[in-house]
């Protein structure tokens, strides 16, 4: 049988779709097809298996959480600008109650000060911040070592 455990659910926010072209200054110019492709062979490597998306929009984002959430053992998240203010993301990560780790590719706590709050804080076991793409491979293995997959 499946194990739910090694089913990571992997949420890419609003803009992510323009990585590569987005700022390359603060975002790299890795592609989001380039980084999913990273994530899919770190997975692969822990033994995980990933449903990956990106949505601009916060509703479809809370969609896919609801829809994915008997499947998933665990939640990757970069949450973009919606780390900041997104109540709504806050509280679908609470009745999803599932371990979800918080990435960024900027370190956001050396930014601009609203970035510097996160709603998810409470709900969320880690954040992992400032290390580009390396961030979401740090946060699988992460999420391996908290299912114990
Ligand atoms: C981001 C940081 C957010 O503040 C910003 O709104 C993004 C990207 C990051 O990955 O560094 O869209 O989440």
């Amino acid at each position: 049988m499946m194990k739910k455990r090694r089913n990571i659910l992997v949420l890419h926010g609003p803009n992510l779709n323009l990585l590569g072209e987005r700022e390359p200054g603060l975002y790299g110019t890795k592609t989001l097809a380039e980084l999913n492709a990273s994530i899919i062979s770190q997975a692969r490597k822990l033994g995980l298996s990933c449903r990956i998306f990106q949505r601009n929009g916060e509703g479809e984002l809370l969609d896919l959480l609801h829809r994915h959430r008997r499947w998933a053992g665990g939640i990757l998240i970069n949450p973009g600008a919606y780390a900041h203010y997104s109540y709504a993301l806050r509280d679908g990560l609470a009745a999803v109650a599932l371990p979800a780790v918080e990435v960024h590719l900027t370190d956001v706590s050396k930014r601009e000060p609203w970035r510097r709050v996160s709603v998810l804080a409470e709900v969320r076991c880690a954040c992992i911040a400032g290390k580009g793409p390396a961030g979401y491979l740090e946060g699988l293995r992460r999420l391996a070592r908290e299912l114990g997959a």
